[in-house]
């Protein structure tokens, strides 16, 4: 990451994980491993958890995110959440369009791009996943689908809006496999990214955004990606729910 453009953000996913009981106690453990961390510390957390981390991470410098959002104000959408509803508790980020929404939920680019402008309308920080299926790579598309991917979703956001939002690369093969993109492979598409977000916007737009990778992100090869110019944090699913994993990640952020 480029420490003098940007501040690192690592950001927890802990997905359909932890109950009150256990998140209550993730969160106590994770408070005074947090609390030396330079970079910003974020966990996104299941809906049902979203009161108690804002409660518990009251007056530290860990930042409480949701993993999803609808992208209208209210009405018959059962099962929805919005981002008043968000904003109200105390949230401050939020997922949009991780890969496992649009997997398994049929989350379509034209929805990630309704919830991100909701979301950003309601004060929140989005966090809009784009990454290729392992096909697409094999196929040798991988940029094509993430140039149509940023093009999509941050389709009518304008720049003030965009820079405050993160954009996390997840190719969609690493996560959860433990297979990870090589640092290479992982700078390759994040300062591509860049490289879109500056004919979008500007030079001076893309140099202030937050590009996570994520996907399989861990203890062992987070220095290493973290290092990569264009790579400014992480967005961690499996290595968020150990307070120890998630605290060699903050160091390596703080660090590198
Ligand atoms: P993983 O998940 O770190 O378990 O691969 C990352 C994510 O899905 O955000």
């Amino acid at each position: 990451m480029n420490k003098e453009l940007r501040k690192a953000v690592i950001a927890g996913n802990w997905k359909m994980n932890k109950t009150r009981p256990e998140a209550k106690a993730l969160i106590e453990e994770l408070k005074p491993i947090a609390e030396k961390a330079t970079c910003d510390v974020v966990i996104c957390v299941p809906f049902t958890n979203l009161e108690t981390a804002v409660e518990l991470t009251k007056g530290t410098n860990i930042k409480v995110g949701a993993e999803n959002v609808h992208f209208e104000k209210s009405g018959a959408f059962t099962g929805e959440i919005s981002a008043d509803m968000l904003t109200e508790i105390g949230v401050e980020y939020v997922i949009i369009g991780h890969s496992e929404r649009r997997q398994y939920f049929g989350e379509t680019d034209e929805t990630v791009n309704k919830r991100t402008k909701a979301a950003l309308a309601a004060g929140l920080k989005p966090i809009v996943c784009v990454g290729e299926l392992l096909w697409e790579r094999k196929c040798d598309i991988t940029k094509e689908v993430i140039a149509r991917q940023i093009k999509l979703d941050l389709f009518d956001v304008s720049a003030e809006d965009a820079k405050k939002t993160i954009i996390a690369y997840e190719p969609v093969w690493a996560i959860g496999t433990g297979e990870t993109a090589t640092s290479e492979q992982a700078e390759e598409v994040c300062s591509f990214i860049r490289e879109q977000l500056t004919e979008k916007y500007s030079k001076e737009v893309a140099d202030t955004i937050t590009i996570q990778y994520g996907g399989s992100m861990n203890p062992k090869n987070a220095a290493e990606l973290l290092a990569q110019p264009d790579v400014d944090g992480g967005l961690i699913g499996g290595a968020s729910l150990k307070a120890a994993d998630f605290g060699v990640l903050l160091d390596a952020a703080s660090n590198g």
